[in-house]
């Protein structure tokens, strides 16, 4: 029989893993909760043509990387990002008759027909955040310092933020003419998806990784020469305030994103070359002042950003905790088994985490596994304690051990792992 697996593209994250994911996954709760972002779970599976409308048809994402299909009748789609849902749910509730500004985080699944490779998968995680009701550059500013915290606190080094504006509606199409005007007459020079680009979505091919469009447009005008003056204000009070901040950054007048929503503001913040490869792209966002109202909403300017969860892990040292359970209970013979769970129970009850060991197998087994879960304490039960009444408790670190009774070591634990150096019975220390 041949051996199922995963879909390409899509990985198992295993419980090594796991530890690393929710390190980062708490950190970011910890950050959001802290600048009054509240969470928000909007469903996986949405209607196609809501991305087709946010995202917008000429581009990648919705053109050839959307998993899509129709279940009677209705066309559906696996979300590849999460704003346009995030969107819709703000509208659906008519959150902007509740609140004036409205800052939601998120984690969750998204889905891209990518070609797999490091750091760009099939299926991979996003941690984001939305903020609907604020159109100052002060916000944006705001939500970009915040995440120069975040990535400072996982930690990940060498990171580096780069900003731009591509300005309202008008000023793109004034731009978008005199890229097309520039080259046109170049166009012989593009790589066959950048000539395909020049019709459908010319800015794209400012954001193309292929070294003849790098060297076409090398020259070409930037959009800051087509931005109105508000579109200028707001871009310079960005810059400004996070001057002001002490944020790091550079201006990138090239810098274009492969979702068509965004008006004003763009950032991304690029992870080391060395550790992410060509997907170095770790943090994405901007500002989207037209989605809510193009989705039959009323005019609410927005800003927002997402990160992916497995760029991260790559980018950063954060690390798994490496202890599993504080304590295993180690059962001898068939006598000990209730004591066992009934000791596990008061132990889990007293917030110590505890794995019992029900296999029935020796000592020697019970400890070698107690050793792998990375326990701090073994509480033996064999003939002569469950005699006594007594248990056997083994500090695995400070290689010593006592006979005491369970109240004892029910009291002695938490002590002793609020204190590392100590031995179990050592004398209790302020709690840090
Ligand atoms: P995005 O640039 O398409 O923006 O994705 C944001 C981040 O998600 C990327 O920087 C990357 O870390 C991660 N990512 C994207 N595709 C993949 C993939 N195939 N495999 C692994 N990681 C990936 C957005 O999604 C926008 N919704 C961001 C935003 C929110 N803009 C405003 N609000």
């Amino acid at each position: 029989m041949t051996l199922l697996r995963a879909v390409k593209g899509m990985n198992d994250v295993l419980p090594d893993e796991i530890g690393r994911c929710q390190a980062v996954e708490r950190l970011f709760a910890e950050t959001m909760a802290r600048a009054g972002f509240r969470e928000v779970r909007t469903p996986t599976l949405e209607p196609t043509p809501l991305f087709v409308r946010a995202i917008g048809e000429a581009t990648d994402v919705v053109e050839k990387e959307m998993y899509s299909f129709e279940h009677h009748g209705e066309p559906l789609t696996l979300r590849p990002e999460g704003t346009a849902g995030a969107a819709r749910a703000y509208l659906e509730h008519a959150i902007h008759a509740k609140e004036p500004v409205t800052r939601w985080w998120y984690s969750g699944p998204m889905f891209r027909a990518e070609r797999p490779q490091r750091g760009r998968y099939r299926q991979f995680f996003q941690l984001g955040a939305e903020v609907f009701g604020d159109p100052g550059p002060g916000c944006d500013a705001e939500v970009i310092d915040l995440l120069v915290g975040f990535l400072d606190a996982l930690p990940v080094t060498g990171a580096a933020v780069l900003v731009n504006s591509i300005g309202g509606k008008q000023a793109r199409e004034r731009y978008r003419d005199a890229l097309v005007q520039y080259l046109t007459p170049r166009s012989s020079t593009l790589s066959p998806d950048s000539q395909r680009r020049l019709s459908t979505n010319p800015l794209r091919i400012l954001d193309s990784k292929d070294d003849k469009d790098r060297t076409a447009v090398a020259e070409a005008p930037t959009i800051h020469e087509f931005l109105d003056a508000d579109d200028q204000a707001h871009f310079a009070a960005l810059r400004a305030h996070l001057d002001a901040l002490g944020t790091p950054y550079a201006v990138d007048p090239r810098l274009v994103r492969g979702l068509d929503y965004y008006t004003r503001t763009l950032f991304e913040i690029k992870g080391a070359e060395d550790k992410l490869g060509s997907g170095s792209t770790l943090v994405g966002g901007g500002r989207y002042d037209r989605m809510v109202a193009e989705l039959g909403g009323p005019d609410v300017p927005a800003f927002g950003f997402a990160m992916g969860l497995e760029r991260l892990l790559l980018a950063s040292g954060v690390d798994a905790p490496g202890r599993v359970v504080d304590a295993v209970v180690v059962p001898i013979g068939a006598a000990a088994q209730s004591p066992a769970l009934a000791l596990g129970r008061d132990l889990r009850r007293a917030g110590i985490r505890c794995d019992i060991d029900t296999r029935g197998t020796s000592l020697k087994s019970q400890l070698r596994r107690a050793t792998a879960l990375g326990a701090r304490f073994a509480l033996i039960l064999g003939e002569s304690e469950l005699r006594e009444g007594l248990v056997q408790l083994k500090d695995l670190d400070a290689h010593s051990q006592e006979r005491v009774t369970p109240e004892v070591a029910l009291r002695s634990i938490p002590d002793s792992l609020r204190n590392p150096a100590g031995g179990a019975t050592a004398p209790a220390e302020e709690a840090p």
